[in-house]
């Protein structure tokens, strides 16, 4: 890459290796791909089916094969009149249905209609749910947060079911004024509903009524009869549906704390954003589309190169939570290793995804970054005008993207160093950097929920096209359900309601945790 850059011709280079799409702006420049490599980049991707598999996606085929199900999320985002259809019916009039309820709630929480069990408005509503129904709205909860109006009502999260989360967030709420959104696709997760029914406990002791609960209660799934059960009132129930997967939810009625959060016109404008890309991915040559060009990119590190990170660098702190999100995205999706039809996948599938707002990853990991045996590839991703600021203050914040970024490419040489004075011999090999460490920089204008919409579909899209290179199913994930099913017996042994059969290992973990939790 250094080379490159030093050669006439490298304003070229950054012209040709760079996109524009749905308001983002994409530097992949300083990648280590000449342009051979890039051709044959997108060769492969052409070969693997990438234009199929995305209109068979589009069109609402099951390619959720091991669940038998679509994977239509991009519907959610659609103009109404789209012709988006699973198993032969239009899925858009439940869509239009659930966005105008949305719409209808929102504003009745924010005019102070919806009330309390003392009658009073609602200050605070908590979002329980965990991955997909948790991850998505709080990182745009979080990123949008400047839009948010300072008098109306404050958004919690909890996902944990370590008490301790949920506990911190009661002691900062009254009751008589708080509104509960349980958000699950299946209404079963057990982190969930043990923070629900905690919830409900926590209402009835103080002054709510079990009949007032309604008022206090709104429920966010695809299941109905488990919603009931619960006790939350259907009419207060907000649907979506199997074909939609947990990860790629955020733009369902799962998106509810956003429009609560930020207003319901801004959680439009965040899937008019989704949509943009979404035509952007379907209508772009494979060469000028961003998605692919980032999800090959992708894969020529880790498939090629054999590198087993990659390391999302947001340098905004309204985006601190991207790379969390990214990680469900692209390891939930891509974590796999057998093939569509049951072989067992031939290369490596997804990176370990990793990452803070910058610039304090500089100050904890870069060095590994720069100078470590591993070379990990980064995404810096900035809006160019800040969501708040203050004097001074973006443009170092810039600086430093910009500066990682070049330096990750350019590095510095031992005769470098030597020409800037460096006297001590024996320093020189520790300050040398190689360089020709590879980034793309992302850039938008401002962080308007439109580009934020933007920048999420760009990275559903390129988990999706680095799922069909690989040839594996991106929309299941049976590698959560073991963990799950083995704590069962594990939990009603650490309250003495049973014994189970274990490994040594895994016994006397259980023994020492009893032996201190029986202490009372
Ligand atoms: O355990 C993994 C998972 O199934 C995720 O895929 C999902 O987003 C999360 O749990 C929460 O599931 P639910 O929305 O059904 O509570």
């Amino acid at each position: 890459m250094q080379q490159w850059f030093a050669e006439a011709e490298a304003a070229r280079r950054v012209e040709d290796f760079s996109l524009e799409a749905a308001g983002l702006f994409l530097d992949f420049s300083k990648n280590r791909i000449t342009f051979e490599t890039f051709a044959l980049l997108m060769k492969l991707a052409e070969e693997a089916g990438v234009t199929q598999r995305r209109d068979a996606m589009f069109a609402g085929e099951h390619i959720n094969t091991t669940e038998d199900r679509a994977a239509l999320h991009v519907a959610l985002r659609a103009l109404p009149d789209a012709p988006f259809k699973v198993d032969g019916a239009s899925v858009m009039p439940g869509i239009a249905d659930v966005l105008q309820r949305m719409r209808d709630f929102t504003a009745r929480v924010h005019s102070g209609t919806w009330t309390g069990f003392d009658g009073q408005s609602i200050t605070d509503i908590v979002n329980i749910g965990i991955g997909g129904s948790d991850l998505g709205p709080r990182m745009v909860c979080r990123a949008l947060a400047h839009l948010a109006d300072p008098q109306g009502p404050r958004m919690h999260f909890v996902s944990n079911v370590d008490g301790t989360e949920l506990a911190e967030t009661l002691v900062r709420l009254d009751p008589a004024r708080t509104l509960v959104i349980v958000c699950s696709k299946t209404f079963t997760t057990l982190e969930t509903m043990a923070n629900a029914c905690s919830m409900r406990d926590w209402f009835l002791r103080n002054g709510a009524a079990e009949s007032q609960l309604a008022r206090h209660f709104v429920a966010v799934s695809t299941n109905r009869e488990a919603v009931v059960k619960f006790g939350i009132d259907p009419a207060n129930m907000f649907e979506f549906w199997d074909w939609i997967g947990g990860r790629f939810s955020l733009w369902s009625s799962v998106g509810l704390s956003i429009a609560l959060a930020v207003g319901f016109d801004a959680f439009e404008d965040l899937l008019r954003g989704g949509r943009a890309m979404d035509d952007h991915f379907r209508t772009a040559p494979l060469a000028q589309n961003m998605p692919v060009v980032m999800g090959m990119l992708g894969i020529w590190y880790r498939n090629f190169f054999g590198m087993p990170t990659s390391c999302m660098a947001p340098y905004s702190t309204s985006l601190e939570l991207f790379p969390a999100f990214l990680q469900q995205l692209e390891m939930e999706s891509n974590g796999k290793s057998v093939q569509l039809n049951g072989d067992p996948a031939h290369v490596d599938t997804a990176p370990v995804v990793w990452g803070t707002a910058g610039t304090n990853g500089q100050h904890a990991y870069f060095q590994m970054i720069h100078q470590g045996s591993q070379i990990v590839p980064v995404d810096f991703v900035a809006p160019l005008v800040p969501p708040r600021d203050l004097p001074g203050h973006h443009a170092k914040l810039l600086a430093n993207c910009f500066a990682q970024a070049e330096a990750l490419m350019r590095g510095r040489s031992a005769e470098e160093l030597r020409a800037a004075s460096v006297t001590d011999e024996s320093r020189v090999p520790h300050m040398v950097f190689e360089g020709n460490r590879p980034s793309n920089t992302l850039l938008m204008e401002d962080l308007t929920p439109h580009v934020l919409g933007a920048l999420i579909a760009l990275y559903e899209h390129r988990t999706f096209v680095q799922g069909v290179v690989w040839n594996i199913n991106s929309f299941d994930q049976w590698g959560v359900e073991l963990g799950k099913i083995l704590a069962r017996p594990i939990e009603r042994e650490l309250t003495g309601q049973g014994t189970a059969t274990h490994d040594a290992s895994t016994a006397a973990l259980i023994a020492r945790a009893r032996g201190v939790l029986g202490r009372g």
